[in-house]
Order: C-alpha cells, then sequence, then structure tokens
C-alpha cells in the first residue's frame, strides 16, 4: 500500500514531528509513504523532474525535533481556494484534475494533509471528489476547529513568546518605560493571552474582547500611580484600531497581511499616558525553531492516529486533540467555524482574577474588593482565664 503526506500553508513547529509518526507507524504496516514538496503545488507535474520523494523511516528518523518542515511549503500558490460566482468553494478545475491524475497515477490509497484553514479547505474539495484524503491540523495560532482543544505548534511560539517577554521585561523596568508587544494569531487571542498569564503581562488585547483606549491609558496609569516601574502591553495582530485590522501590503503582488499594530499602538499610548514607549514585533520568531515537547508529541500522535484512520478507511477526517484523547472530525465540521476565544471561558476569567487588563473595563470596575475592616472580637469571644 501506498500513502502521501504534504504539509501546506505556513509551517509551524511540529510538523516534522507528525511526517516521523506518519512514516513510523505505515511502514510498521509494511506500508510504503511518499512526501511531497512545497504543499499541494508538489502534485502538479513539473518540466523534467517530480515535485515528491519517497519517505523512508530513515530519512523521517529523528525528525520530531526539527523546525520548519523537511518537504518545505508555500502559503501561496495554484491551490488557493476561491469562491465562485454561485458561492462556492473552488480551486481552478484544471489544478484540482492535475492534482487528482497524480495521486491516481502513483496509486496513493490515502493522502494526509497538513494544513491550517485554507489547506483543510482544499482537502475537504479533493476529498468531495471522492480521494482518500485526512487532515491534520497545523497553526500556531490555535484557532482551527472548535473540537480540537490544541493545534501543535502553538505551545511552541507561546514558549517563544514568554521568554521573549521575560527579557524585555528587564530593559523595560531599568528605564521605566512601556513595552508593547505584538504577536500573531491571526484574528484569533490564543498566543496573547496564553502568554500575556505566563509572562505577567499588564495589558493582553485581543481580537475577542473589544478594548477602549482610554480605559487602558486610565488602568495604565493607575498601576504608575501605584510605583509600577515598567508596563508591558502584549496587543495581538488581529486586534482592531478605531474598528479597523492593521495591515501591511506586500509591494510585488499587493497582496495584504496582518501586522503593524503594536508601532501605532505604542505612539498611541505614549502620547496618551506620557510613559516612554517602545514596541516589539516577535514576528516568525513565533513559528521558528524547535518545537516544544508537548508540539513534538502531539504531532506524533496525529501521526502516528492519522495511519489508523486510513487503515479504518475513514477519510474525509480531520484530526483533534479531545482532552487527553487523539480522536477526528469530519472535515466540514473542523472548516466550518473558527476557534474563538469566549468572554466568559475559564482561561479570560483566570486572566482577570490576576488583574490583566483587556480594555473593556476601568480602573474602578477592575479595582479588588477592599477587604471588609475585621469586626472588633466580641467581649464574649475572648478567651477567659
Ligand atoms: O501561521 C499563521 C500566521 O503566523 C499568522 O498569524 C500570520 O499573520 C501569518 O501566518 C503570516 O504568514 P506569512 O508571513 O508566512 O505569510
Amino acid at each position: 500500500m501506498i500513502i502521501g503526506i504534504l504539509n501546506s500553508g505556513g509551517d509551524c513547529p511540529g510538523i516534522n514531528a507528525v511526517i516521523e509518526g506518519y512514516v513510523s507507524a505505515a511502514y510498521r504496516r509494511g506500508w510504503r509513504v511518499i512526501g511531497f514538496h512545497d504543499g499541494f503545488e508538489g502534485l502538479l507535474p513539473v518540466a523534467g523532474g517530480r515535485r515528491y520523494e519517497m519517505l523512508t523511516p530513515y530519512k523521517a528518523h529523528k525528525i520530531r525535533s526539527q523546525g520548519g518542515t523537511i518537504l518545505g511549503t508555500t502559503n501561496t500558490g495554484n491551490f488557493k481556494v476561491n469562491i465562485n460566482k454561485l458561492g462556492r468553494a473552488r480551486v481552478e478545475p484544471e489544478i484540482m484534475a492535475k492534482a487528482t491524475k497524480t495521486i491516481t497515477a502513483l496509486g496513493l490509497e490515502a493522502l494526509a494533509v497538513i494544513g491550517g484553514n485554507g489547506s483543510a479547505r482544499t482537502a475537504s474539495l479533493l476529498s468531495d471528489e471522492g480521494l482518500p484524503v485526512i487532515s491534520i491540523p497545523k497553526t500556531i495560532n490555535n484557532d482551527l476547529c472548535p473540537a480540537s482543544d490544541y493545534t501543535f505548534g502553538f505551545q511552541s511560539a507561546v514558549s517563544v513568546v514568554s521568554e521573549s517577554i521575560d527579557r524585555i521585561r528587564t530593559t523595560a523596568n531599568a528605564h521605566q518605560r512601556m513595552m508593547v508587544v505584538e504577536v500573531m494569531g491571526d484574528q484569533s487571542g490564543w498566543i496573547a493571552l496564553h502568554s500575556g498569564i505566563s509572562s505577567a503581562a499588564d495589558v493582553v488585547l485581543i481580537p475577542e474582547i473589544e478594548f477602549d483606549l482610554e480605559k487602558v491609558v486610565e488602568c495604565v496609569k493607575a498601576k504608575k500611580a501605584n510605583g509600577q516601574r515598567e508596563i508591558i502591553v502584549i496587543v495581538a495582530e488581529g486586534c482592531r484600531l478605531n474598528g479597523k485590522l492593521v495591515t501591511v501590503r506586500n509591494k510585488e503582488n499587493g497582496d495584504e497581511r496582518l501586522g503593524g499594530i503594536g508601532n501605532r499602538l505604542s505612539k498611541m499610548l505614549e502620547e496618551m499616558t506620557g510613559i516612554e514607549t517602545r514596541y516589539c514585533v516577535l514576528g516568525h520568531t513565533q513559528r521558528g525553531g524547535s518545537p516544544c515537547p508537548f508540539d513534538r508529541i502531539l504531532g506524533i500522535r496525529f501521526g502516528v492516529e492519522a495511519v489508523k484512520l486510513i487503515e479504518e478507511k475513514q477519510f474525509g477526517r480531520t484530526m483533534v486533540l479531545n482532552g487527553l484523547n487523539v480522536d477526528s472530525v469530519p472535515i466540514s465540521e473542523a472548516i466550518a467555524e473558527p476557534r474563538t476565544i469566549t468572554k466568559e471561558s475559564h482561561i479570560v476569567r483566570t486572566a482577570r482574577e490576576l488583574g490583566i487588563i483587556f480594555g473593556d473595563l476601568t480602573p474602578q470596575e477592575m479595582a479588588p474588593k477592599t477587604p471588609a475592616t475585621p469586626a472588633k472580637a466580641s467581649k464574649c469571644s475572648k478567651s477567659k482565664k
């Protein structure tokens, strides 16, 4: 039996762990694995060559600790899902036909697609064509599929942000500055919120909780008035400023992507608070480097379980982490809605209990209740000699 694997979209720590788990479990069953290069592009024929290779256990041996992906990837290319005039998602039919031809010609009995939302959509379209596809969710943003508690890559990104803020704090403290740290997350605030808690940030601004800059300023001033030297603000790239996303435009192809809110916000906060402020964009450091142990293990588990799913001929499904168990749900369910943070969630309540400022409350509303003055001991409670 020959099965395939590819990863598409932005990379994230833990992809190689998935590949290792997949190849290892497949070879134990006597199957062979083909790995496609540079995302779905690997399925397209190229003049004078091929864009895939046989992934032997030797090739995939102990790659679990390596960042990036041994297969290469792309988040541009021919497989971007467009919405046609009828409102249906589609990839150009001739591209789909070429991909289908490669899969059939190689005799693939299954194809695992490691990817984010866009890639899962393409996987879903291939599955609709009757191809034996399964999907493995991947993103540092943790914003895929409400059925999965975590995606691999997320914990590694949170570690990078937390460690960076530990460093940023010491210099901010020395200068009594405010530091605005812009983090990834697309339109979700998972990275910002988790790293904000782990690194004891003062302010965490996330897309899921609308913030009022005046309230942020008031709360920051209250902290300063209490004698705090440094102020750490984390802002998720997908937050809106005056109701608008902040983006940068790619000069070559005109594509827009999120980014720039940290710079804009730091200027505004400096002006409004009078505190000297700097900003720092952690950018792709959050996606690079070795996966943390959690992501290595989750990646391997997804890879191994994907093979089991193929063995059971359960196609058109995506892997999820449900509590402590690796499970699967239909791809259609995984792409139906993003995984976002709710205001009532335990993680938000935890942050509030720590006094983290989300910018939706005034300092008075955030202030801890003053403990009731202890009642004077009544005469009868005094110990009698
Ligand atoms: O992997 C997700 C993500 O990191 C987003 O948070 C970010 O906006 C985007 O990818 C940037 O991707 P790239 O610069 O590779 O296009």
